[in-house]
């Protein structure tokens, strides 16, 4: 529709049909079914209103949203088209590793290809909006939500915001209608700094800090042109980010220009009451409306409170008007006024889900995304010989056949299309080997309410016979195997939305399976499941190999097997520090010296140190081990001045020096030695992949220019500041940079 129509049918709207585009209710108010309603089983909203409420959530599925849509137009007499928005995080029907696993790929283009591949699944399922990309910057492993963040490293989150953005609207607003589906990037703004790593606590930072490290990636998503943006459920400075009008107009709006849509998050403007910055619905209404939200998630507060304000005069029918503006403006870019059902349909449904192509990608991704901790005397490949020297393999441990390893969020997620271990295992011609768990994930102490979940029958658990059964038939398989795969991990329950945790070890039996089949097995390879950095001491102690594979996706087990036997080599680096101890958090490669930077030997305590633990984590930022073996050259750089508006080289040799073909993830860190604010020892600037022939050198090469070693100094400009910076160029971020420059 011209612009000119929409303004004319806005200005058409009584106060009650624009306050309805305002509000977003769960999907069983409009007689959608299997919908929950969510935290507000009472919203309040009456009649009239509901018949205009401008969008819903998690209603999908082609057949459904038709219904759906038919049904609200019927009893609509504006005609506006329903949004159908839902959280499509990593993938639709066919799942993706989680991000935190993507981010270990070290390789946006990947990342926009499957949100792409993404988008046309949903889009055929009748979706027009993800809640996603979720750009929260991530240093606390006792987070839940890691699982979704790409990792803790500022310049990657902004590339991978950027290239999620872009895979999903793509042609969104092409000639092609139905194409792409819009991106919300949330939950703006540093919703990962949540005190402790619990959940939905206080966020209190600098500014600097703030812009600095967090930011970045929400405004590389801006910048990418996502329609919308979600607030966060946290205060930033103090004020939560819904009521946050500094955050939300200065920052998001006026600074970068963002002129979409901005939802809150689940019942946010609720919220405002119970973090003590509004007394009532009423107030935090006009809070929220004041700070730019345009759409209130699930609650009563715009429904019941925004006409009042208007006729007292605390909000204006303008700001009204623009939040509707962009409300309806949305609709039309997706083409919903031509065609209120736009992409959503059952045969292309049938066509598209899990698809091979997106099988295929999916597999990809999961190799890409799986890091090679451990690998001692090189037991991984694994080789299936003939004949008699064949390999007894033993595939042990809860996750050795669990279709449940999707991670919390894949919600639209199809379980039973999941490959995993075992039957991959099956599908591989001439391998000898028997399976069985062993274990359950959890046990009760893991997780405070898995008693109330098993009596609501939302769990199971086994019962002693089963239990013993499993444990001795592991003991057993394990004497006779030549090789024992234990696969072993977090339990989906405890990742994820409010999945907190104040140990990291991994949990219920497992360890004690671990040490067990260790004392009985000749060799043992741990396969682990994870959606976050675990405390992995004893496993690195007992296990010849440890292959991280996080929550692997629809493809997860093939690409195991793949990897394990050698067809291909997992090429993930670490997309966040993983630590030797919880007390170590929040942990992070990218921090400052300190007065005290402790060598990590000097037998001395009045340094910036604990007194049992080694200030590095157990495995660093940027850290993967690979089938082949790699060296790396010194540091080259082709000047020892950059001037403003010029740029210096840095190059460095990288030979394979392995058996095999690989790929090498090499990674430049800079290091500002001397700022008007203390900067971080080292930062990453660039990452190249080089595919490697056995015994091959090829020379990695970065450009580094000023605008890459800007910072916000402190007068809070953003600038770069003339001086001294060091230069490495590194597998992963445990390298000193020592090759110098200076920048005039
Ligand atoms: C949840 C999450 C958010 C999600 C939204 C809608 O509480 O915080 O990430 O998109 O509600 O389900």
């Amino acid at each position: 529709m011209k612009e000119e129509k929409l303004r004319e049918l806005l200005e058409a709207l009584s106060v009650t049909e624009k306050i309805g585009q305002l509000i977003q209710v769960p999907g069983n108010m409009l007689n959608a079914e299997g919908q929950e309603l969510g935290v507000r089983d009472e919203l309040g909203i009456g009649e009239e209103l509901l018949r205009n409420v401008g969008s819903t959530l998690n209603v999908v599925g082609a057949a459904q949203v038709r219904r759906v849509q038919e049904e609200y137009l019927k009893r609509s007499r504006t005609k506006i088209p329903l949004l159908f928005m839902a959280d499509i995080i990593y993938g639709f029907r066919t799942v993706y590793p989680i991000p935190l696993a993507l981010g270990c790929s070290f390789e946006p283009g990947l990342l926009r290809r499957l949100c792409e591949a993404t988008a046309k699944e949903s889009a055929a399922a009748g979706a027009h909006v993800t809640f996603s990309p979720m750009g929260d910057l991530v240093r606390d492993a006792r987070w839940g939500r890691c699982l979704e963040s790409t990792g803790e490293e500022p310049h990657m989150n902004a590339e991978y915001v950027k290239a999620m953005v872009e895979g999903f609207q793509k042609g969104l607003s092409e000639e092609g209608k139905g194409k792409g589906i819009a991106s919300c990037v949330k939950h703006f703004a540093a919703y990962g700094a949540a005190e402790g790593g619990r959940d939905y606590n206080t966020v209190d930072m600098s500014e600097r800090r703030l812009r600095q490290d967090y930011l970045p990636s929400y405004k590389a998503g801006v910048e990418a042109g996502c329609e919308m943006v979600m607030t966060s459920f946290n205060t930033v400075d103090g004020i939560p980010s819904t009521g946050n009008r500094w955050l939300m107009q200065d920052v998001l709006r006026n600074e970068w220009g963002f002129d979409g849509v901005v939802i809150t998050d689940y019942a946010a403007i609720a919220e405002l009451i119970a973090h003590g910055v509004a007394k009532d619905q009423k107030e935090a209404a006009r809070l929220a409306m004041e700070a730019g939200v345009d759409i209130d998630m699930c609650t009563g507060c715009y429904a019941n409170s925004l006409e009042q304000l208007i006729r007292e005069g605390m909000i204006s029918e303008e700001q009204l008007d623009e939040a509707v503006w962009r409300v309806l403006r949305l609709k039309n870019r997706l083409g919903l006024f031509e065609d209120p059902f736009r992409g959503a349909d059952e045969a292309l449904e049938r066509e598209l889900f899990l698809k091979d192509e997106f099988r295929a990608l999916a597999r990809e991704a999961a190799v890409k995304s799986s890091v090679l901790l451990e690998n001692k005397e090189g037991l991984l490949p694994l080789t299936v010989k003939e004949g008699e020297n064949r390999k007894k393999i033993a595939l042990i441990g809860p996750y050795a056949d669990r279709k449940d390893a999707l991670g919390m969020w894949a919600i639209h997620g199809d379980q039973k299309a999941v490959v995993t271990i075992r039957e991959a295992f099956e599908e591989m011609p001439g391998l000898d080997f028997s399976w069985t768990e062993g274990c359950e994930t959890l046990l009760p102490e893991d997780y405070a309410d898995l008693p109330s979940l098993i009596e609501r029958g939302e769990r199971t658990c086994w019962d002693e016979k089963k239990r013993a059964e499993e444990w001795d038939r592991a003991m057993t398989l394990s004497e006779e195997a030549d090789v024992v795969i234990l696969a072993l991990g977090e339990d989906t329950i405890q990742g994820g939305e409010g999945g907190s945790r104040t140990r990291l070890t991994i949990p219920g039996d497992q360890r004690k399976l671990l040490s067990e089949v260790r004392k009985r097995a000749s060799e043992v390879a741990v396969v682990l499941f994870a959606g976050r950095p675990l405390v992995l001491d004893e496993v690195k102690e007992l296990a010849d190999a440890v292959l991280l594979v996080w929550y692997p996706g629809t493809e997860g087990g093939a690409a195991i097997r793949d990897m394990l036997f050698g067809k291909s080599e997992p090429q993930g680096h670490l997309s966040m520090s993983f630590p030797r101890s919880v007390g170590q958090l929040p942990l992070y490669y990218n921090a400052f010296s300190t007065g005290r930077p402790y060598d990590g030997k000097t037998p001395n305590r009045f340094f910036s140190r604990y007194t049992d633990c080694p200030n590095t984590p157990l495995y660093p930022y940027g850290y993967g081990l690979s089938y082949h073996s790699a060296e790396y050259g010194p540091v080259q750089l082709d000047g020892s001045t950059l001037k403003r508006g010029g740029s210096i080289t840095a190059r460095a040799d990288v030979t394979n020096t392995g058996y095999r073909d690989g790929v090498e993830t090499v990674q430049l860190y800079i290091q500002d030695v001397t700022g008007s604010v203390v900067r971080p020892v080292k930062e990453l600037k660039g990452v190249v992949k080089l595919e490697l022939k056995a015994g091959e050198t090829k020379q990695a090469e970065f450009t580094i220019t000023e605008e890459m070693l800007r910072f916000y100094g402190k007068d809070m400009r953003y600038r770069a500041e003339p001086g001294l910076f060091r230069v490495g160029i590194f597998p992963d971020s445990s390298g000193v940079p020592e090759a110098e420059f200076t920048l005039e």
